[in-house]
């Protein structure tokens, strides 16, 4: 079912973009594996496991079983690489691009950044206060605008 598009930054793109013939199109990377994903489906699909297995990853190293964190930290890593070819993917081909889909691309990658320095200061032993509030904010933003873009879902 379509829906109109609020937005008024390159309307015309964003509305076909949101009320469905393209938007339905997006199927790329789940064409191959014969999935009924879509693009923005699959993006969320792997951030939310990455981030799960942020703190798995975590926990282990935490609970000193450093072959378990190691196995989960490269599954982890092969997770940032899904995440960012979806994302790359959503940003090339089906964005109508604006300064909000730049800073979305940005944070995105720097919330990577930062789950990967919480894990290996873990893995050193160092502290990761200031870490973790740096993660929360940013992965915060990166949710609020995906959230906020047109694409998928649109809650703000
Ligand atoms: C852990 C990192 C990331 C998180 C938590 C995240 C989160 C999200 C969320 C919540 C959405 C909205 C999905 C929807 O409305 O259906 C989204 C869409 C998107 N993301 Fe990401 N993302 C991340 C990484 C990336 C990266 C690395 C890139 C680019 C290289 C990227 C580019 C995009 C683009 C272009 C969209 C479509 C925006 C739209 O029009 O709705 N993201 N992301």
């Amino acid at each position: 079912m379509a829906s109109a598009s609020f937005c008024c930054v390159n309307d015309s793109v964003h509305i076909v973009l949101f009320n469905g013939p393209v938007h339905d199109k997006i199927r790329t990377i789940p064409d191959l594996i014969g999935g009924k994903m879509n693009m923005t489906h699959m993006h969320i699909t792997s951030w939310v496991i990455a981030l799960i297995l942020v703190f798995v990853a975590y926990g282990l190293y935490s609970s000193g079983n450093s072959k378990g964190a190691k196995i989960t930290h490269m599954i982890l890593r092969l997770f940032y690489i899904i995440v960012i070819i979806t994302g790359a993917q959503l940003f090339l081909k089906f964005t109508a691009w604006n300064g909000e889909y730049i800073a979305k691309a940005l944070l995105g990658l720097i919330t990577i950044g930062f789950m990967e320095m919480l894990l290996i200061r873990r893995k050193n032993g160092k502290a990761a206060t200031g870490i973790w509030i740096g993660f929360i904010v940013v992965l915060l933003l990166t949710v609020v605008l995906g959230l906020r873009l047109p694409l998928g879902f649109k809650v703000f």
